[in-house]
């Protein structure tokens, strides 16, 4: 495996709407991320994502991009973000930008001119079909519900869309419209960007031609999954990609990818990959259900640990993957991957060094270092996500009542990670003088980060010391490149395993509020972390206290 600069550093994303305001309209912005960057460097964290902060009208909170080249005067300006890079270059540190490039807004030029005249050059930018009445041209249902397909404004044709109606899918067959995105990317990187998270991506490649499959609800519609799985050679445009732009500048790029193929994993990220890492979702998506979220299983401590491993196994040293516990899409991960009721310190500090201690990159969300929690909501008209209130309408179409389907919805709304970050036990959390622009979790004034950082014993202070471990140079190299080997994967509620080198390491975690006993296949030479004070011991035989997680030299 060639080393790459990206191998051995820690990733942070900032969700910038609900990061820092630093002027008192209630949304977060980029002037208040460059007065941030102190704190984020005393965590320790090296790459700093930023969701999409371009221009936009935020009909998808800025995944909805209506110009590539300008930062949207909420955020900020070009000026703020090069002073941002330049910044962050100071502390030695990497911006990647979101790159969202399957779609753009529909108040993108493109899209305009696409409208007046959809023969023409930027008709051929989009997916466009002729309007048949009573017919649409497949029967796919977009991510955020309804058919992919609407009328393309003052013409006779319909445009395809697989997100919202605000994000027409762009033509990746064109050529023309990829050198559009290859050249914006370049433009970008020669600002000195570290690299790109890449939004979406696998969607990109339609199966052609395109056909309808069985429906899978009353609808009459199917899941989009069915397009997914029959598009082939996503990887001629991927390759394309990654030769004319980050390859020239060893950029870092990490995609958003589903549904890829275990027999596809070097290709995606092996030496030369298309990407020089994916995130891991297999936890993400397990118990998800065709039917919506009201019909999702909740994850077991058991099933936790086989999503990691599975993951693990399956890429093994062909490349790195990385590694999250939630990010702007999914739940809190201390509210989802934790028992009920068992959410505390402990626990937090257990989930976040198990986690951490995979193989792969690292990424922290913001606020999961403070272990920040889900957000209580009590009405559907507190939610600001379109997919919630989608999967609110599927889940009293299913027959749920108004309070289940709240409650249902409630347990997996992106609004739970979007609340703003919670910096002090000031009014709102101290992340506005003015109305925050989505409701403050009301529990920031025990979790925030004022409160945290002067605290040696916090989930901050917890995810500063993983952090630190990855970096010491006495354990560096088996924390990045050592093998993850398993251990004991049969034992209920526990979850260790090795990271092989020298010196190899042992992380064991006691998934459960009661106490297990372990016996140490052989003495440990050294704790490198622990959650509690003490450790039950007698010589290999220890009692494990209620979630306590350990970090052992062996
Ligand atoms: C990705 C983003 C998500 C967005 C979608 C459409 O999944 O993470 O926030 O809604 O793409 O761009
Ligand atoms: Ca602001």
């Amino acid at each position: 495996m060639v080393k790459k600069w990206w191998h051995d550093k820690v990733a942070y994303q900032i969700y910038p709407k609900s990061f820092y305001d630093s002027n008192g309209d209630g949304i977060g912005d980029i002037p208040g991320i460059i007065s941030k960057l102190d704190y984020l460097h005393d965590l320790g964290v090296d790459i700093l994502w930023l969701s999409p902060c371009y221009q936009s009208p935020l009909a998808d909170q800025g995944y909805d991009i209506s110009d590539y080249y300008n930062i949207d005067p909420r955020f900020g300006t070009m000026a703020d973000m090069e002073c941002l890079i330049a910044e962050a270059k100071k502390r030695s540190m990497y911006i990647l930008m979101d790159l969202v490039v399957n779609h753009c807004s529909d108040e993108h030029e493109w899209f305009r001119k696409a409208c007046e005249d959809p023969e023409g050059k930027y008709g051929g930018f989009f997916y466009l079909r002729d309007k048949k009445e009573g017919v649409l041209p497949t029967n796919w249902r977009s991510y955020f519900g309804g058919p992919v397909w609407d009328d393309l404004p003052g013409t006779d044709k319909q445009y395809l869309h697989v997100f919202h109606k605000k994000q027409p899918d762009l033509n990746w067959e064109n050529p023309e419209l990829r050198e559009e995105v290859y050249k914006n990317i370049n433009w970008w990187l020669d600002k000195g960007l570290g690299g790109f998270r890449i939004d979406a991506i696998i969607n990109i490649k339609k199966p052609q031609p395109m056909r309808s499959y069985p429906p899978d609800r009353e609808d009459g519609l199917c899941s989009i999954g069915n397009m997914l799985q029959e598009a082939r050679n996503v990887g001629e445009f991927l390759g394309e990609m990654r030769d004319r732009t980050f390859k020239k500048y060893d950029a870092f790029s990490v995609g958003e990818v589903f549904n890829e193929k275990p027999d596809e994993i070097p290709d995606f990220i092996g030496d030369n990959g298309y990407f020089s890492s994916m995130f891991d979702f297999n936890e993400t998506i397990f118990g998800s259900s065709q039917k919506g979220w009201y019909d999702a299983a909740p994850i077991t401590p058991d099933d936790y640990k086989n999503c990691c491993f599975a993951s693990q196994a399956k890429v093994g040293d062909i490349g790195f993957l990385s590694n999250i516990i939630e990010n702007h899409d999914e739940p809190r991960g201390v509210s989802r991957y934790i028992p009920k009721g068992d959410c505390c310190d402990e626990s937090k500090k257990m989930l976040a060094a198990l986690n951490f201690m995979l193989r792969g990159i690292p990424f922290i969300y913001q606020g999961q270092e403070l272990g920040m929690e889900n957000l209580p909501i009590s009405s559907i008209d507190e939610v600001d996500d379109i997919s919630t209130h989608d999967e609110y309408r599927v889940a009293l179409a299913a027959g749920l009542s108004p309070e289940e389907a709240l409650k249902a919805v409630s347990a997996y709304s992106r609004d739970n990670a979007r609340s703003p970050m919670q910096w002090s036990d000031e009014p709102n959390a101290g992340f506005t003088t003015g109305t925050p622009w989505l409701k403050v979790n009301p529990n920031y004034t025990a979790i925030n980060a004022a409160a945290q950082t002067g605290n040696e014993d916090s989930v901050y202070s917890f995810y500063r010391k993983l952090i630190a471990l990855r970096k010491d140079p006495a354990y560096k190299e088996t924390i990045v490149y050592g093998a993850l080997e398993p251990l004991w994967q049969d034992r209920h509620n526990l979850m260790a395993y090795y990271r092989k080198g020298n010196p190899t390491l042992l992380v064991v975690g006691n998934y459960q509020g009661d106490e297990q006993e372990i016996v140490l296949p052989a003495a440990y030479k050294k704790v490198l972390l622990n959650n509690y004070k003490d450790i039950a011991e007698n010589q290999e035989r220890i009692t494990l206290h209620g979630y306590q997680v350990l970090i052992l030299e062996m």
